[in-house]
């Protein structure tokens, strides 16, 4: 059953987790970066954004996690258009998305534990209701045994990881990752895979900017191709 039943008669409420009408985008005044994009990802669906370096896989997902905004068209977020929603309102839209930094946004002088906690801190939550759930989520992303490391001493593949725990910790409806395996070998890769797939499977939408042609051909998901600023290819991959 879906989480927000719809109130009777609103069965023209757009139900895509994001939707796309006609966005262009431009960092100041360079040219376009991303130009006339239209999709829509359906809840609890998985696709990646492949495409070139500079074609703007990160500039689409600061897009949807409100670090950016169109020059041109409209962006929705679960049925609602972005631009309309107050200032005031947008962080309770942004806590429904989880982001895995391309650079990891690693907090350094906290421990893995106390990273992946801090959403939950900012939200309010006290220790005790959460201590076991984060400890839960380490062990999920195979970090137990470093629960108490600080993140300069991880490996690349285990910050990944906990970057993911992070990003999930308050359950959100999307998940963006951006080059979730730039940073580790094809054996960690898709055991990164494995856990974003899991997550699908629970019901969260996912959407992964990548380079790794082998990573998307094994799974087999929807692509949306970006060249040159612009969407030129929907679909599986051959
Ligand atoms: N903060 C910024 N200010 C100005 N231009 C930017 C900024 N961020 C990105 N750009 C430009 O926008 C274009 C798209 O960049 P973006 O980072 O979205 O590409 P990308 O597909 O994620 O590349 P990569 O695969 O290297 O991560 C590039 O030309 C880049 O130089
Ligand atoms: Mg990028």
């Amino acid at each position: 059953m879906s989480r927000n039943p719809l109130p009777e008669g609103a069965q023209d409420i757009d139900p895509a987790t994001v939707r796309f009408d006609d966005v262009s985008m431009r960092y100041g005044r360079a040219p376009e970066t991303l130009r006339d994009l239209s999709f829509s990802l359906e809840p609890g669906s998985f696709h990646f954004v492949t495409g070139a370096s500079g074609a703007g896989k990160s500039s689409l997902l600061k897009l949807i996690y409100l670090a950016a905004k169109p020059s041109k068209g409209l962006v929705h977020l679960f049925g609602q258009d972005v631009s309309a929603v107050p200032l005031r309102d947008q962080p309770f839209l942004r806590r429904r998305i989880g982001v895995v930094f391309q650079e990891f946004r690693l907090l350094e002088h906290m421990s893995a534990f106390d990273n992946v906690a801090l959403p939950l801190r900012i939200e309010g939550r006290k220790p005790d209701s959460y201590r076991q759930d984060v400890a839960e989520l380490l062990a999920w992303v195979g970090l137990r045994h470093r629960m108490h490391a600080m993140p300069a001493t991880l490996a690349g593949g285990e910050k990944q990881r906990l970057a993911i725990a992070r990003a999930v910790v308050n359950r959100p409806d999307i998940l963006l990752a951006d080059e979730p395996t730039g940073n580790v070998d094809h054996e960690m890769a898709l055991r990164i895979l494995r856990l974003f797939v899991e997550l699908n499977r629970l019901g969260t939408t996912i959407l992964i900017a990548t380079h790794d042609q082998d990573l998307v051909a094994r799974s087999g998901m929807p692509v949306l191709h970006l060249d040159g600023g612009q969407l030129t290819r929907l679909g599986s991959e051959p």
